[in-house]
């Protein structure tokens, strides 16, 4: 992965923080950045459920850098940002259903720990924050394709932090010129997302399920449908918002494929890629998750150029290579 560059500057020029890298997305931005040779990058996260087999490959490199620490508190954001140019901010708890078991952890550390890095990164000058956002902000609103300035309630914790991080970055844009710009994903997937435990998501369980050569469970009857992004389109987004020159200082936009993808699709798509044949077992809808969802992806492109170079198809094939390959390196959090 990442043979393709998505930016056009000498990545040695710049330093970078990229919290949460021991996670999925942020592990893969990291990889992204150290091929092509970035200054340093500096890593913050307190393993809450990254891992450390996540960055073993990038510990030799000399411009990587581990901090181990807590976004929940200030000072560490503030010693995490010494130096640094340019952030792209990952870390927070995701999922739908762990808010739904644990909001308080959830506010704590998506709003908390979200607010310590904005003042940690605006007193220390940086030029721009990039973070991650999410689709679960577009709520009950029924409009498809979703587009950025149409929303409605949201249905989960999870979506109020979501939201309540691009409220807090647009005050801080407008209260302190600061540069900020959130990237709501689509249901990222592909290499390191956990496939483990209670809050596992959807590809990565089928993957799995797919790989013990078993069925998967689906929840609903498998219409529920998701525009499904694969983790290089993600890091692609990152790269060019933090380096785009010329746009306003708040922006928020979508990242995705613009494609939809039931659930039952993806299952067809995944167990042909294994070679089997399987129906799934069918069980109760969650609460919390919407419908469906499918993303208008114009605004991303006209603002930086994002230009999702894999399908759905192209990254399920890469992600199944990858956890047949990685074996059993994951644990349940
Ligand atoms: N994966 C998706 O489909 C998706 C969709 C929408 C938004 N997002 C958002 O993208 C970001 C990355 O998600 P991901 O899928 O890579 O999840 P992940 O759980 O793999 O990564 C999150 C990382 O943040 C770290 N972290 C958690 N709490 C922390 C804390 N208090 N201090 C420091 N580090 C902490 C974790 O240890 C982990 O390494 C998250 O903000 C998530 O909400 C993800």
């Amino acid at each position: 992965m990442y043979q393709t560059p998505y930016h056009t500057q000498d990545l040695s020029q710049y330093r970078f923080l990229v919290t949460g890298g021991a996670g999925f997305i942020g592990s893969n931005l990291v990889e992204y950045l150290l091929k092509w040779g970035a200054g340093k990058v500096r890593v913050l996260d307190n393993f809450a459920t990254g891992s450390q087999a996540n960055i073993a490959a990038f510990k030799a490199n000399p411009a990587f850098e581990l901090l181990e620490g807590d976004i929940r508190e200030l000072d560490t954001c503030r010693k995490a940002l010494e130096g640094i140019d340019l952030v792209s901010h990952q870390a927070a708890l995701g999922s739908v259903p762990r808010s739904i078991h644990d909001p308080l952890a959830s506010n704590e550390v998506n709003i908390s720990g979200f607010l310590n890095m904005l003042v940690a990164a605006r007193d220390a000058g940086v030029k721009r924050m990039v973070y991650a956002a999410s689709s679960s902000t577009y709520g009950d609103h029924p409009a498809l394709p979703k587009v950025e300035e149409q929303i409605g309630q949201p249905l989960s914790p999870y979506a109020v932090t979501k939201y309540v991080n691009e409220l807090y970055a647009g005050v801080f844009s407008s209260t302190y010129n600061f540069h900020t710009l959130g990237l709501r994903y689509f249901n990222v997937f592909g290499p390191r997302q956990n496939p483990r435990g209670p809050y596992a998501a959807v590809i990565p369980l089928f993957i799995e399920a797919a790989l013990r050569g078993e069925a998967p469970t689906i929840n609903g009857d498998g219409q529920t449908s998701r525009d499904f992004t694969f983790v290089e389109n993600a890091v692609q987004a990152n790269i060019k918002a933090m380096l785009a020159e010329g746009i306003s200082k708040h922006e928020v936009v979508n990242i995705a494929v613009g494609q939809r993808t039931t659930l039952n699709e993806l299952w067809q798509q995944i167990s042909g890629i294994a070679g089997i044949s399987l129906s799934p077992h069918y069980r109760e809808e969650r609460p919390g998750d919407v419908r469906h969802s499918l993303a208008d992806i114009g605004k991303a492109q006209k603002l930086f150029g994002y230009t999702p170079l894999y399908s759905v198809p192209q990254g399920l094939a890469l992600a199944y290579a990858w956890y047949k390959a990685a074996g059993s390196q994951f644990s349940g959090r």
